[in-house]
């Protein structure tokens, strides 16, 4: 089972590497390594699994953030209590996006970062992902609003890129007003 520990901190530099395509078929090790990803995101979205563990909240994971370099990542979201949805996307790349930018008014949280962060990061308001399935199939994704944020910053992890990056430090404010804040 997987451990908030387990998680590269932002200080590891294998975070800053670009990750590699994935062929196909997957390895055991990479469908081994993606259940307990999902095990991971799902169960601290669970209060009493999330205590019971000491496991830090989070809506996604990138194969980097173990330090496995592959183009994959996980999103685990919550639609009602205990109810979850599961992507699973490989070899991700973003196929169209909104002209509408948004940012997380409260600011992105990252399982590499363990300290508050200051500052908005302009994402695409919508998105559409074309990537593959753990059988290799290609698979268009559309996702909106937090959920759409969530796919930005992981693919940003795909190539060595945290969301502090984009937030200037002199300004971390910068441009909020031309976008939406959810
Ligand atoms: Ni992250």
């Amino acid at each position: 089972m997987l451990k908030t520990k387990d998680i590269l901190d932002e200080k590891d530099k294998r975070l800053r590497v670009i990750s590699k395509e994935v062929t196909f078929p997957l390895t055991k090790e990479d469908k081994e390594t993606i259940n307990i990803m999902i095990e991971y995101l799902q169960n601290s979205q669970i209060d009493e699994l999330a205590e019971k563990y000491d496991l830090r909240p989070g809506m996604g994971l990138s194969a980097i953030q173990l330090g496995i370099a592959k183009r994959y990542f996980v999103v685990v979201n919550e639609l009602e209590e205990g109810e979850f949805e599961t992507y699973i996307l490989i070899n991700p790349r973003i196929i169209s996006n909104s002209m509408e930018e948004i940012y997380v008014a409260e600011g992105e949280g990252c399982l590499s970062v363990n300290r508050p962060v200051d500052g908005i990061i302009p994402r695409y308001a919508r998105v559409t992902m074309e990537a593959y399935d753990i059988e290799g199939r290609k698979i268009n994704v559309r996702a909106r609003e937090e959920l759409a944020i969530c796919f930005q910053h992981e693919l940003d992890h795909l190539n060595g890129i945290l969301f502090t990056d984009h937030i200037d430090p002199k300004n971390p404010f910068k441009n909020q007003d031309s976008m939406r804040a959810i």
